[in-house]
Order: C-alpha cells, then sequence, then structure tokens
C-alpha cells in the first residue's frame, strides 16, 4: 500500500483535484458568474506551469546541484521511520509558508506576486493556483520538498503532498465541508478542534473576504496552508465560523491574466492598477483631521496613510504590515478623524497633527 501511494503521489493528487471539480460541478456551485476569460486563462496556465515547469523543474535542479555536492545524501533519510519523516516535512513545510505567505501580504514585491490569488471574486479548486510564476519559483516550500525528496523521503513525502493537497484545494472549494459542523450544537466541540488544528473553509475563506468591515473577512490575517497552529501562535488568526458575502479586492482594476501571472516582466496597461508601469506608492495623510459627519454604521479607518480615500481605507494597505482599523459609529454624529496618522486615538484625533503644523512653522 505505501509502496504504491509512494508510486502514484502525483495520479492521486490528480485525482483528489478531479474529485473536488466533480463535486463543484454536479453540486452546481460554481455559478462563474463572477469569472472572466482571464481568470479561467490564469487559473489553468498557473496551474499547469506550477505542475508541469516550475515543480519538477525546482525538483530536478537539486537533485543536480545534491549529486554534485553531496551524493550520498540521497540516503540520508533512508533508515529514518517514514511517520517522522512525513510529521517533519508537514511541520517544517507548513512554517516555510505561512511565513512567506504572511510576507506576501506584507510587502510590496511579493505581495504584487501573490495579489493574483487574491483577485479572485469567487472560490474554486483552481483558486488555489493564481499566483504568478515568481511566487512559485521564489516559495521555500518547493525548495523544501525538493530537498527532502532529494534526501530520500520518498513515502513520507509522498503521504505528506497528498494531505497537503487535500486541506488546500478543501480550503478553496464552494464545497464547503465544515458547514455542517457549525448547524448543530452538539458538534461544536468537534468543529473547535478541528478549526484549531486544520485550515477549514470558513477560516480560508476569511482571508480572501474583501472587507474586514463585513466582520467575517480578515485578508491580514489567517494566513496559515495547512495547520491554523501558525496563526493561532503568531497572532493572526480570526474564527468567525462565517464565511463573508464579498471576495476579492476593493477597487480591483481587473488587470489580465498576463500581467498578473508574469510580473514583473510584463505590466498591467489598467489605469491605476498595482502591477502598472505608472503606479507608485504615496502617502496621502493630512495635517488637520477631517471633520465628517457619520451615519451609525461600521468603518475602516486607514491606518497606513496610503488610501486615496481618507481617513477611510481603500485597500491600499496591501503589501505594508498595516492594517485598517475597524471602528463603529453607533448613532449619526459629528466626528473629528485623524488624517496625520499620529493620533494615540486613532481613528479620532487628539491634536498630534499640530505637532506637523509645528514642525512646518
Ligand atoms: S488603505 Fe487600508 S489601512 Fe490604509
Amino acid at each position: 500500500m505505501l509502496q504504491f501511494i509512494g508510486t502514484y503521489s502525483s495520479a492521486i493528487v490528480v485525482v483528489i483535484l478531479i474529485l473536488f471539480s466533480l463535486s463543484e460541478i454536479l453540486g452546481g456551485l460554481l455559478d462563474n458568474k463572477k469569472r472572466r476569460i482571464d481568470d479561467y486563462l490564469l487559473e489553468n496556465i498557473a496551474a499547469l506551469v506550477l505542475m508541469v515547469l516550475i515543480k519538477p523543474g525546482i525538483v530536478v535542479l537539486v537533485y543536480w546541484i545534491g549529486s554534485i555536492i553531496y551524493p550520498a545524501g540521497t540516503h540520508l533519510l533512508s533508515g529514518i521511520n517514514w511517520i517522522v519523516v512525513l510529521l517533519v516535512f508537514l511541520m517544517v513545510d507548513d512554517l516555510l509558508q505561512y511565513w512567506y505567505h504572511r510576507l506576501a501580504h506584507q510587502n510590496d514585491f511579493f505581495w504584487k506576486l501573490h495579489r493574483p490569488h487574491h483577485t479572485a471574486e469567487e472560490m474554486g479548486l483552481l483558486v488555489s493556483y493564481r499566483n504568478a510564476a515568481l511566487y512559485y519559483i521564489l516559495m521555500p516550500n518547493i525548495w523544501w520538498l525538493a530537498l527532502v525528496t532529494f534526501c530520500g523521503g520518498g513515502i513520507g513525502v509522498a503521504i505528506g503532498l497528498i494531505l497537503k493537497q487535500v486541506i488546500i484545494v478543501s480550503s478553496h472549494s464552494p464545497t464547503k465541508w465544515d458547514q455542517p459542523l457549525y448547524r448543530f450544537k452538539i458538534l461544536s466541540p468537534v468543529a473547535f478542534v478541528i478549526e484549531h488544528i486544520l485550515i477549514t473553509p470558513a477560516f480560508h475563506y476569511a482571508h480572501h473576504g474583501k472587507s474586514q468591515a463585513d466582520g467575517i473577512s480578515d485578508p491580514n490575517g489567517n494566513f496559515g496552508n495547512m495547520f491554523s497552529v501558525w496563526d493561532q501562535l503568531f497572532g493572526t488568526a480570526k474564527f468567525t465560523r462565517q464565511y463573508p458575502a464579498e471576495l476579492g479586492l476593493p477597487n480591483d482594476p481587473k488587470d489580465n491574466w498576463s500581467s498578473h501571472f508574469l510580473y514583473p516582466l510584463i505590466r498591467s496597461d489598467q489605469e491605476g492598477s498595482e502591477i502598472s508601469k505608472a503606479h507608485t506608492r504615496k502617502k496621502n495623510t493630512g495635517t488637520e483631521p477631517a471633520s465628517l459627519e457619520l451615519e451609525a454604521g461600521k468603518y475602516l479607518f486607514c491606518q497606513c496613510g496610503y488610501s486615496k480615500n481618507q481617513p477611510f481605507c481603500d485597500g491600499s494597505h496591501h503589501g505594508t504590515h498595516f492594517k485598517p482599523l475597524l471602528f463603529e459609529v453607533k448613532q449619526k454624529q459629528k466626528l473629528k478623524l485623524c488624517t496625520c496618522k499620529l493620533s494615540a486615538k486613532a481613528p479620532y484625533c487628539d491634536n498630534s497633527h499640530l505637532k506637523i503644523q509645528k514642525l512646518q512653522g
């Protein structure tokens, strides 16, 4: 059995993809109303290039380098129990993925490589493959996979890849397998245990939500890939057991598939796009508070200073370490909101802007 899995792990992964796509098609879950031709092209081309060129290419390269500098390395793991190899492979893989994914949300260059993943407005099994080619080439997990395979990880790696694929594809699928667990109170403890170990669709959908203002989404959190433990450990976990109504990016200029996939080689020609040549990140902070009359409701206050819709967030914080601040106005009232971003009482003005005025004379 183990030998069978080791030999046919790639075929098993393909079968998993086929089963999920069948469940989506037969369940009528892919309504495709929000998908453009560019979305289909991006998802299919990216998945194909990753599976046929990038992953095998990195494995071959690591084998070639390894056989030159340390040929005995091919037997390094052969005497170790495959369960130990599996556990170490998965835990290191997932920790690497957590930090790489987090970097991709907090660094401008890596955000642009990962951004195609977040322009999807509806989930589907190939959404997990929407990234720029360079994002995959630089992905530490793929190099880790190649290294452990070279060192004789064999069956441990093969089983790890299959388990990982099931969790990743299911967390991006419209087949929300975790939903029944939240419907019945008696299943709540089971849901609690599962969601605190594995990435559930609800947990990952929150990461794809368009705006934190819905109280469910947290595009600047829930970075985990297979296990939710890293998010809990590093303070980025948000459990709501709900699914955001709107997915994607605010103010998405709808870039074409080639500029998404081949950034930075090809740039978008869409005006205002983050991946166009003309784009620059510019602070839009002020030296006076914004005096506004706000209706009762929830608002997102911009903390990064890049929003063009000050003092509110317009999504420009992606690719920085900032995230917006959610605040609630209970009843219609006049408020002075901070635009200098120095207030210790954000979103409200605490007169910190006077320091800037003083400096400017
Ligand atoms: S634009 Fe969102 S925090 Fe500034």
